[in-house]
C-alpha cells in the first residue's frame, strides 16, 4: 500500500518537482492548489512526465469547508506544505496578506490534519530564518531571527510545529496521549534550475524577483538586462554570494524527509543546501556557458534587506535523512535554460 501525500501549492515551483520525486519514491499524491500564483498547465506537463493522470483539487488552503473535504475523500497520510507567498519585497508592503495567506493557510492545513488525526508534516521554510549570518556555512543551530514579514511567516512557522510537537508530549484530558505530531522544517537556500526534460521550471508572475528566473529571460531575449545589486560587498568578487541548489536536488530533499517520518519517530529541522556558494557574476558566466547567450549587466545600487553571503553546513539532512545535493552550477543552468528556451512565455505563452 503507497502512503497518499497531500502537497499544498501544488502545481507551484517546488512542489511541481516535489510532484514527480514523491511518485519516483513509491508515494501516491494529491496535489492542491488555487492557481493564484501559478498556471493549471502545470498539471497538464505532470500527466505527460509521470504518464498517469493527476489527482488533484482546485482549492484554498484557507478554505476549511474544502479543506475537509479534501481530507474525506483521500485516504492522507502526511502532507506538504508549500502553498504560500514567498516575494521577501512583496511581503513588506502586504505584510496582511502575507500573514494571512501564510499563517491562516498553515493553521487550516494543521487545523484539517488534527481533525482527521493525519499528524506527518513536512514545512517549506527558508534559509531567510537565519537572518544575517553571524557564521558561514550556516548550521541549524545558529541564531535565527526576521527582517521582512515573509521571513517572519516562517519563523513563525517553525513555532507553530514545535508547539503542535510538544502539545501531544502531554497528556491530553483522560490521561490519553494524542499521536504525536511529527513535522519536518526544511530550510530551503536558493532554489533554482528545471526539470531535465524542460517540460516544467520556474515562471514567476510579472518580473522576477530572484537572480536565475531573471538572468534565464535575459538569455531568452524577454528582458533587456540585468541589474546586479551591488558590486561593494565583502565578498571575492564584490557581489552577493548565495548556496544555488538544483529544485531537483530540493524535490528529492522532500522525498528523504517524507522516508524519514514513516520510518522513525520524531521531527527533524534541517537546511536543504548545497554547502558549496556562488556570487551574483559566477551564475551570470555559467548562464553564459549553459546558454551560449551575452547576458547583459549593469551595477545597481545593493537591494535593500540583501545580505552578503548566505550557505549551508549541509552535514545534518546527511545525517538525518541520508540525503545530500548531487547537481552542481553547471547542471543547475543547463536545465533553466532548457527550459526558458523551450518555454520563452513560460507555461501561458
Ligand atoms: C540572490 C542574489 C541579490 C536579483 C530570496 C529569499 C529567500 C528565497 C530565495 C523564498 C542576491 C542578487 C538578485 C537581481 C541581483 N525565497 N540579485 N539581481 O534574496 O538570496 O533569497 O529568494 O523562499 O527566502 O530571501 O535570492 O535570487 O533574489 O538574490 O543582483 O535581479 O542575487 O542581490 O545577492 P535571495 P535572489
Amino acid at each position: 500500500m503507497k502512503p497518499t501525500v497531500l502537497l499544498t501549492g501544488a502545481t507551484g515551483y517546488i512542489a511541481s518537482h516535489t510532484w514527480l520525486a514523491l511518485q519516483g519514491a513509491g508515494f501516491d499524491v494529491v496535489g492542491v492548489d488555487d492557481f493564484s500564483n501559478s498556471s493549471p498547465e502545470v498539471l497538464n506537463r505532470l500527466r505527460e512526465l509521470s504518464d498517469r493522470e493527476p489527482v488533484f483539487e482546485r482549492a484554498n488552503v484557507c478554505d476549511e469547508a474544502a479543506m475537509e473535504g479534501l481530507f474525506r475523500r483521500h485516504p492522507i497520510a502526511a502532507v506538504v506544505h508549500f502553498a504560500a507567498f514567498k516575494a521577501v519585497g512583496e511581503s513588506t508592503t502586504r505584510p496582511l496578506a502575507y500573514y494571512a495567506n501564510n499563517i491562516g493557510g498553515l493553521l487550516g492545513v494543521c487545523g484539517a490534519m488534527q481533525r482527521h488525526g493525519v499528524k506527518r508534516f513536512v514545512f517549506s521554510s527558508s534559509a531567510t530564518v537565519y537572518g544575517q549570518p553571524e557564521r558561514l556555512p550556516l548550521r541549524e543551530d545558529a541564531p535565527l531571527s526576521a527582517t521582512n514579514p515573509y521571513g517572519q511567516t516562517k519563523l513563525m512557522g517553525e513555532q507553530i510545529l514545535r508547539d503542535l510537537g510538544a502539545a501531544d508530549s502531554v497528556a491530553t484530558e483522560g490521561g490519553a496521549r494524542g499521536a504525536a505530531w511529527q513535522t519536518a522544517c526544511l530550510r530551503y537556500f536558493n532554489p533554482v534550475g528545471a526539470h531535465a526534460s524542460g517540460r516544467i521550471g520556474e515562471d514567476p508572475r510579472g518580473v522576477p524577483n530572484n537572480l536565475m528566473p531573471y538572468v534565464a529571460q535575459v538569455a531568452v531575449g524577454r528582458l533587456a538586462r540585468l541589474s546586479v545589486y551591488g558590486r561593494d560587498y565583502p565578498t571575492p568578487d564584490g557581489t552577493g554570494v548565495r548556496d544555488y541548489i538544483h529544485v531537483v536536488d530540493l524535490a528529492e530533499g522532500h522525498a528523504a524527509a517524507l522516508r524519514r517520518l514513516f520510518e522513525q519517530a520524531g521531527s527533524v529541522t534541517v537546511n536543504l543546501g548545497t554547502g558549496r556558494s556562488y556570487s551574483v557574476l559566477d551564475v551570470v558566466a555559467a548562464y553564459a556557458k549553459a546558454s551560449g547567450r551575452e547576458i547583459a549587466y549593469e551595477v545597481k545600487p545593493r537591494r535593500p534587506g540583501d545580505i552578503a553571503a548566505c550557505w549551508a553546513d549541509p552535514t545534518l539532512a546527511r545525517e538525518l535523512l541520508g540525503w545530500s545535493s548531487k547537481l552542481d552550477l553547471a547542471r543547475m543552468c543547463e536545465d533553466s535554460w532548457r527550459w526558458q528556451s523551450m518555454n520563452p512565455k513560460g507555461f501561458d505563452a
